[in-house]
C-alpha cells in the first residue's frame, strides 16, 4: 500500500479542504464556459477575478485582472468594491490578497491543493532556529545587522517574521530594488527560500558569488562556519523552484544551434549559470513585455512554466516564433490545480450564498504579514 507523503502546506490544510462535488465532474469545456460567465455576470461588481500568467487558459480567461505576483498583489486594494477575490493563482498568493484586501472582504482559492513547493521549502520553525543560530554565530548583534527578504513565495508566518524583524517581502519584479533597499538598512541580508532569485538578484547588483552563502535550514548552523557567514553579504536559503530548476545551460547551447539568431528569456528562478547563458531575466511580467514587443520576425526561447508560453506563442504568431527552451515544457502542477471546474464550483457557489475554500490568514500573524507586503508594494 502507497502511504502519501503530504506536504507541510497540506497538513496544514488539508482538514479545511473542500473537494469538487460530484456534479461538477464530466462537465464539456462549452457548459463550463457558459456558466462560468453566467455567474461572473450574476456577481458582478461584488466579484472580481485575479489569474496569474501561469493559470491554464479555460481559467485565465476569465481573470479581470492577470499579471506577475507583484501585478496582482497591486489589483487587490484597487478593488474596495468586490465582496470576493477568487485568486486563480497558488496559496501564498490568495494568502498575501487576504492580507492586502479589506476585513468586509474574502478571498477564495478555487483548489486548496494549488500550493508552491517552493514556499514549502520555509518553515516558520526552521526560520526561528536560523535566526537563533545566527544570534548564537555573532552574525547578528551589536551593530550586526541582518535584514529578513522573503520572497513572495513563502507562507504568510515567514512574511510576518520578516516584518517583525526589520524586513520585507520581495517579487521577481522587485528583488533588484529590494535588495537595495536592505543593504540600506543592515550589512548583511537573509534571503528566502529561493536561493537562485537570491544569487541572481545580488550577482546583477555587483556581489561577486563569493560573498554569497547557501543556509542549509536542515544542519546545524545552516552547515556553515561563523566566519564564513561573517564574510558574506547574502545569506542564501537552500530553497528552490522544481519547475524552474529543469532549464539547463545545456538547453540553450542546442537552441542557439538550431535557431541562429535566437534571444532566450528565463525567469530569475532558473539557477545562476543558466540566467548567465540566457540573453535576458525577468518577473513573468517582464517576460511577456519583452517579448511582445520585439520586431516581426523576432525568435524567442523561454525558460519559464509552459502554460505562459504556450499563450504567448498563439498571440504572437506568425510575426514572433515562441517556444519553450525546455523542449518537453515545464509545468506547474500545483497552477495547474485550478481548473474550469473548481472556478465554477466556487463562484456558483457564491451566487447561491455558500463561500467554499476562503482563505484566512489568522489576525495574529495579519499585523506582521501586512507590514512586509506593504514595503513591498513600496518598492520599485
Ligand atoms: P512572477 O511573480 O514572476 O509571476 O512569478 C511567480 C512564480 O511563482 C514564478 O514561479
Ligand atoms: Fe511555486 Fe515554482 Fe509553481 Fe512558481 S512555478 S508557483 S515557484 S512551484
Amino acid at each position: 500500500m502507497l502511504i502519501p507523503v503530504l506536504t507541510a502546506y497540506e497538513k496544514e490544510h488539508i482538514s479545511e479542504r473542500q473537494t469538487l462535488p460530484e456534479r461538477y465532474l464530466g462537465l464539456s469545456d462549452e457548459e463550463m464556459a457558459r456558466r462560468i460567465a453566467a455567474a461572473k455576470a450574476t456577481l458582478g461588481r461584488r466579484l472580481v477575478i485575479l489569474g496569474h500568467h501561469y493559470q491554464r487558459d479555460e481559467v485565465f480567461a476569465f481573470a479581470d485582472y492577470t499579471g506577475d505576483s507583484f501585478k496582482l498583489a497591486r489589483q487587490v486594494g484597487r478593488h474596495p468594491e468586490a465582496e470576493f477575490i477568487v485568486f486563480c493563482g497558488v496559496h501564498f498568493m490568495a494568502e498575501s490578497a487576504d492580507v492586502l484586501s479589506a476585513p468586509d472582504q474574502q478571498v477564495i482559492l478555487p483548489d486548496l491543493a494549488a500550493g508552491c513547493s517552493m514556499a514549502d521549502m520555509a518553515e516558520p520553525e526552521q526560520l526561528e532556529m536560523c535566526w537563533a543560530e545566527l544570534e548564537q554565530m555573532g552574525v547578528i548583534g551589536g551593530a550586526s545587522r541582518v535584514i529578513p527578504v522573503t520572497y513572495i513565495n513563502s507562507a504568510a508566518a515567514i512574511k510576518a517574521f520578516c516584518g517583525e524583524h526589520g524586513g520585507v517581502v520581495c517579487t521577481s519584479s522587485n528583488a533588484v530594488a529590494t535588495l537595495r533597499w536592505a543593504w540600506e538598512r543592515g550589512e548583511r541580508i537573509l534571503f528566502l527560500p529561493d536561493q537562485h532569485l537570491g544569487r541572481n538578484t545580488a550577482f546583477k547588483v555587483g556581489v561577486p558569488l563569493d560573498e554569497m552563502v547557501v543556509w542549509d535550514p536542515n544542519e546545524i548552523w545552516g552547515g556553515l562556519e561563523p566566519d564564513t557567514v561573517k564574510r558574506a553579504r547574502i545569506i542564501l536559503w537552500k530553497g528552490h523552484c522544481s519547475v524552474h530548476a529543469r532549464f539547463t545551460v545545456r538547453q540553450i547551447e542546442n537552441i542557439r544551434q538550431q535557431h541562429p539568431g535566437v534571444r532566450v528569456i528565463v525567469h530569475p528562478e532558473v539557477p545562476w549559470d543558466v540566467v548567465q547563458a540566457a540573453d535576458d531575466s525577468g518577473s513573468t511580467e517582464y517576460i511577456i513585455k519583452q517579448v511582445t514587443e520585439s520586431p516581426a520576425g523576432s525568435i524567442w526561447a523561454i525558460g519559464t512554466e509552459i502554460h505562459l508560453v504556450n499563450r504567448l506563442a498563439r498571440q504572437l504568431e506568425p510575426d514572433r516564433t515562441v517556444f519553450s527552451l525546455d523542449q518537453f515544457g515545464c509545468l506547474c502542477s500545483t497552477m495547474f490545480r485550478v481548473s474550469p471546474n473548481h472556478l465554477l464550483w466556487v463562484l456558483e457557489g457564491l451566487v447561491a450564498g455558500d463561500v467554499h475554500n476562503r482563505i484566512v490568514v489568522p489576525d495574529d500573524r495579519k499585523r506582521w504579514t501586512k507590514v512586509a507586503l506593504d514595503r513591498m508594494l513600496s518598492i520599485q
